[in-house]
């Protein structure tokens, strides 16, 4: 860095090629930085990554017609948190969206000292002219730059700070102040040695099916399961919990469920709903897809559904094993292990040798007390490249339920409407077909066809398959999703292990939550805690822990499939706690089976609720800044009044009673999550 340090009064010289310019105030020296000398890439953003002098899309930075050579070049939601330690005297600079845009996008600007804002842009659009402040930040400890997304969500929120300068004193410098490495705290007692009941209280099944519920409970073994009320038709098995059988008649029956062990005994509730709709509560199991990926086998499958009983995960109520891409065989791999003939002469899919046994795996995964999952594409060829469904959807949907399949995703990837009008012909050859992806949106009749084709195809099968939809939200598929059978609908592109990918996603779910309830459910992607990697190698979840406490929490509240992404042979204390509270994993699986929604924001703190069955609401005060906040929650922001018990279920504590509002120090990336009730 250049740098002139002067002996006059107010003078100052600026470099416009260096990042500094050095003055004096008074008696005191001063020195000018340009922000975007900052190390910019480690500045947290809801989409793309910061950069120095250039836009979020990597181009000159222009508001309005204007270029500016000098800025950062930014995405909402973020945040640039400089820690000035009461050095700081000017903080200057302009703000607008870039017009890469085209004219899309709209933000707030906001500048926060200490906790206070000193700085707000008001709304602001594309191709509105920047806005230009200069502003005394004379002894505060810290200032934080947000770009937020204005209330409409974060699409086309490209955002420049311009000409942005701090003035330092005493050879003080800025900081960007992106936090200490935290501990991994683990907040959750382990859990008693006496019997609780977990996992899902509602459970659906269609007549005639065959029934698989298996009893979740934590506590010594040996355990003993009985139940009242279960229906003629269906069998427990007192020394695993399994019930089975099959219910002829549609109807609703109350059953109550009991656990007994040498330290006590206790009972839950359950409520078996025989009719058309199943997955009444969002799924909860692990997918290789995170880990695995490509390198995905049989082996890797039994492996992980053994650890699934090993580590306990399955008395917390996981139950599903899902193979993802790459158990069928590839369209031109040189890995001989995903080679061989894609159908039979009957057009039945083959697996590839990697999976030489499905039947036996299905068996297998069951004889564990677990279902299994499987993974196509409505297109000739999945996203990996192996082989898709297309004119095929009933051979598929039959030899998935023979094999013995729960589950399936059902991904997008090559599928083009245009395909249609080849279906039915004679010289249709799925190796030659266009590797084309359709664009999305425009056509919503036509994006529904391939699902609801799979879903015809499941509904002719003797047993229940849980229907996951897989397009990343185009033609807003939570409008339609449930339409097609849909018991989960994939609202957004693949997650990854970063903060900004994670969070995101997760807090961009806001608004969907009235296309979720029982049976149907927006999917946020899969979890990215624990060991993951998208194979071969793995490494640990780049999310820190209160990232990771975040993730799990909001994933809770938003009701979405929780599907474990991580190596579960390779599970560390902290994420087998991470996924083993039962009071938080409650409130994924509430019966009233309701999104939480956003109820407040206020820069980086924001507030998520969702109506429990019990009568109580399931509240997130999440802290999206980069330091320790106060985050409150009204009683009136949540529509209750009166004393309300509050108990934080990281922690399964109770807080106390509290009447008009409750507050938690929430950390850098973190949450507090709590459940709030009428005081009795
Ligand atoms: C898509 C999906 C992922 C995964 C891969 C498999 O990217 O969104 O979840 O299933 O395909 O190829």
């Amino acid at each position: 860095m250049k740098r002139v340090i002067c002996v006059l009064l107010f003078c100052v010289f600026c470099f416009s090629a260096g990042h500094t310019c050095a003055a004096s105030e008074g008696t005191a020296q001063t020195e000018t930085f340009w922000l975007s000398s900052l190390d910019v890439s480690r500045i947290e953003q809801s989409w793309g990554q910061a950069r120095a002098n250039r836009s979020v899309d990597n181009r000159p930075l222009t508001i309005a017609g204007q270029r500016f050579p000098n800025g950062i070049g930014t995405h909402a939601n973020s945040e640039i948190p400089l820690l000035l330690d009461g050095k700081g005297v000017e903080l200057s600079g302009g703000a607008g969206l870039d017009d890469e845009t085209s004219g899309r996008g709209s933000v707030v600007f906001q500048i926060i000292a200490d906790g206070r804002e000193i700085w707000n842009s008001g709304p602001m659009r594309s191709r509105d002219a920047a806005k230009f402040f200069s502003l005394d930040i004379r002894g505060y400890k810290t200032v934080d730059l947000l770009v937020l997304d204005a209330g409409d969500g974060i699409d086309y929120d490209h955002a420049d700070w311009v000409n942005l300068k701090v003035t330092m004193l005493d050879n003080a410098r800025p900081k960007l102040d992106v936090g200490p490495v935290e501990d991994a705290v683990i907040l959750t007692p382990k859990p008693a040695p006496t019997p609780r009941i977990n996992g899902a209280k509602i459970f659906g099944v269609r007549p005639g099916s065959p029934f698989f519920f298996r009893i979740a409970a934590t506590g010594d073994r040996p355990m003993t399961f009985s139940a009242d009320g279960l229906p003629s038709g269906l069998r427990l098995d007192s020394q695993t919990g399994l019930i089975t059988g099959q219910l002829e008649k549609a109807g609703e029956h109350k059953v109550t469920l009991r656990a007994e062990n040498a330290l006590g005994k206790t009972e839950r509730e359950f409520r078996i709903v025989c009719g058309s709709q199943i997955g009444l509560t969002p799924a909860m199991g692990w997918n290789s897809w995170n880990c695995f990926a490509g390198s995905v086998t049989a082996e890797k499958i039994k492996a992980a559904a053994d650890a699934m009983v090993e580590s306990g995960l399955i008395n917390h109520g996981w139950t599903y094993i899902n193979i993802d891409d790459f158990w069928q065989v590839h369209r031109d791999s040189n890995d001989p292990s995903l080679q061989g003939p894609h159908r039979n002469s009957d057009g039945r899919i083959l697996p590839n040798p990697r999976f030489p046994d499905m039947k036996g795996l299905a068996d297998y995964v069951h004889g564990k007390g677990l279902k299994i999952g499987i993974y196509s594409a409505p297109g000739p060829w999945t996203c990996g490249g192996c082989v898709g469904s297309f004119g095929y959807e009933l051979q598929d949907a039959q030899q998935y339920a023979e094999w013995g399949f729960d589950y399936l995703k059902y991904d997008w990837c090559s599928y083009n409407p245009a395909f249609e009008a080849y279906r039915d012909s004679k010289d249709w050859d799925p190796s030659s077909s266009p590797n084309i992806t359709y664009a999305g949106g425009g056509d919503l009749a036509k994006a529904k066809v391939p699902f609801e084709r799979m879903h015809q195809a499941l509904g002719q099968q003797p047993r229940d398959i849980i229907y996951s939809l897989c397009q990343y939200g185009m033609g807003s598929v939570w409008e339609w999703g449930a339409e097609v059978g849909g018991n989960s609908w994939r609202t957004t592109q693949d997650i990854n292990d970063s903060w900004s990918s994670m969070s995101g996603i997760g807090f961009s779910q806001a608004g969907l939550e009235k296309y979720a309830g029982p049976g149907h459910f927006n999917d946020p992607d899969m979890l990215v805690v624990g060991k993951v990697g998208w194979g071969p190698q793995l490494r640990n979840t780049r999310l820190s822990p209160n990232e990771q406490y975040t993730h799990i929490s909001l994933w809770c509240l938003l009701a979405s499939p929780l599907l474990i992404g991580c190596d579960m042979t390779q599970l560390d204390e902290f994420t087998l706690n991470l996924l083993t509270n039962d009071e938080v994993l409650e409130v994924n699986q509430d019966p009233l089976g309701r999104q939480a929604a956003r109820i407040t924001q206020n820069g980086m703190l924001e507030v998520w609720a969702k109506d429990m069955e019990d009568g109580s609401k399931a509240v997130g005060l999440f802290n999206r800044g980069q330091r320790e906040q106060t985050v409150t929650v009204n009683w009136s922001d949540l529509g209750i009044h009166g004393e309300q018990t509050v108990r934080d279920l990281w922690r399964q504590k109770d807080m106390g009673q509290y009447t008009e509002k409750f507050e938690a120090n929430v950390g850098r990336h973190g949450v507090v999550l709590v459940k709030i009730a009428p005081f009795k």
